[in-house]
């Protein structure tokens, strides 16, 4: 498959279940493989990834209902927590101090740079999901979830957490998206 087919067939699926189309210890490896494949700024290495399946997955999305204290209703975290797993993704923030402090005169763009590198490890997660025929969506209930999911899987304390992404079996297609007029956003000069 091109990478233009591969990203053609991502998109936000939110009906989704816990049977895989494949073992669970292949999407483990993909996504082991795609962190240390996607760049990053300096070569700095600045994501972290916690992948959270089974029982972890459950009481992950169970530790996002009780942060909210009802909040956000239960039928929509149901929905996340039907999914087979949840990719959480983080900045080492310590990474980030230490190229800071080492290039001063980029230092207010190395937060920026690690923000960027962790948007292209989630398009490329997201991306190699569907290939795989798993869906998956993006939530970013953090700040308010950060304190709980850090007690629930012991995150050190320099990690911020940046995205989560419910991944598993798909449920139904989301409806086709409208074709745009992509000139008025790409402009060629020759
Ligand atoms: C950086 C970023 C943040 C997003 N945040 C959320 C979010 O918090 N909750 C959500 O349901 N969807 C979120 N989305 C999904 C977008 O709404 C979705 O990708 C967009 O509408 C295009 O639809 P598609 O993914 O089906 O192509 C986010 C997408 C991106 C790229």
């Amino acid at each position: 498959m091109s990478i233009i087919d591969s990203l053609a067939k991502r998109r936000s699926y939110y009906a989704l279940n816990k049977e895989l189309p494949v073992p669970q210890d292949e999407v483990i490896k993909m996504i082991e493989e795609l962190t240390e494949l996607v760049p990053d700024a300096f070569n700095m290495k600045s994501a972290r990834v916690i992948v959270a399946l089974n029982d972890k997955q459950d009481a992950l999305w169970d530790a996002v209902y009780e942060a909210f204290g009802g909040k956000v209703s239960r039928e929509k975290i149901d929905g996340f927590k039907a999914a087979a797993g949840t990719v959480l993704y983080y900045i080492d923030t310590d990474v980030v101090k230490a190229l800071q402090e080492q290039f001063q005169l980029y230092a207010a763009n190395f937060p920026v740079w690690a923000n960027q590198a962790n948007g292209m490890l989630q398009i490329a997660i997201w991306t190699a999901l569907r290939e795989k025929n798993i869906g998956a969506n993006i939530q970013h209930y953090n700040p308010v979830i950060d304190e709980a999911v850090a007690k629930l899987f012991n995150i050190p304390k320099n990690y911020s957490l940046i995205a989560q992404m419910p991944f598993g079996g798909i449920v139904s297609e989301p409806a086709p998206k409208e074709k745009e007029d992509i000139s008025l956003r790409v402009r060629i000069e020759k």
